[in-house]
């Protein structure tokens, strides 16, 4: 099958030389994309910057901002029959991006930001996507709650948790201990290595298209 994936940070551009990003690393949907591609599928990995090596067998398209990773994501995900989102994409960004340096002159300096567009929560709607649809949810409390909250509201049929406050899995980290939420259950995963977890996540994923 045709997978599509999303991994690693976006960059928000405050000025040529500053920007806004986060502590993902890219390993989480670097080891998806691996998977797939060993398991014999056609794998796009979108990805933001990362320092990982492409895995084999896998086509890569490099953004730098959300708002690049959204344009990338509309542009393809139309031919998939999969789309994995395991990016953690800003929420925000600058307001405006300036073309010079910005000088230091106050003691403070606000930044007003506003938001991204969702992009796995545009999958349904705005790109009419109806294959399967696999999100993430990094969160720090109420894992099974919000992630299935994430779910519905973004019309998935799956959503792969992480408690992202617990040191040494989830961001930037080679470990991770994930729970499935289904529409109709959840199933906890023991923590792994994440190239480890990822071929199980690929044989879930094989499983729920089987039944599309
Ligand atoms: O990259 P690593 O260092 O290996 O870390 C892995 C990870 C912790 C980043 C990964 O396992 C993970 O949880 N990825 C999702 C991070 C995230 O942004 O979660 P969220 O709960 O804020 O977003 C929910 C879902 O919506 C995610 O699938 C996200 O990709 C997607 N999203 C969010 C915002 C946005 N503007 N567009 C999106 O597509």
């Amino acid at each position: 099958m045709n997978v599509l994936i999303t991994a690693g940070p976006t960059r928000e551009p405050l000025d040529p030389v500053r920007y806004l990003t986060n502590r993902s690393s890219g390993k989480m949907g670097y080891a998806l994309a691996s998977a797939f591609a060993e398991a014999g599928h056609q794998v796009l990995l979108i990805s933001g910057p990362t320092k990982l090596d492409i895995p084999d067998g896998v086509d890569l398209i490099p953004v730098e901002s959300a708002a690049e990773m959204f344009s990338a994501v509309e542009h393809h995900i139309g031919r998939m029959d999969t789309a994995v989102f395991a990016a953690a994409v800003a929420d925000y960004r600058p307001a405006s991006i300036s073309e010079q340096k910005i000088k230091k002159h106050g003691d403070t300096l606000t930044l007003e930001l506003v938001r991204n567009p969702d992009i796995l929560g545009s999958a349904r709607g705005k790109f009419s996507f109806t294959g399967v649809l696999v999100g993430f949810a990094a969160e720090t409390e109420n894992l099974e709650t919000n992630a299935r909250e994430k779910l519905h509201r973004k019309g998935c049929d799956l959503v792969i948790a992480n408690d992202v406050s617990q040191p040494g899995i989830g961001f930037d980290s080679d470990r991770n201990q994930i729970l499935l939420v289904y529409p109709a259950h959840s199933e906890p995963l023991l923590e792994d290595e994440k190239h480890h977890l990822a071929p199980r996540i690929v044989r879930e994923i094989e499983l729920l298209t089987a039944g599309a």
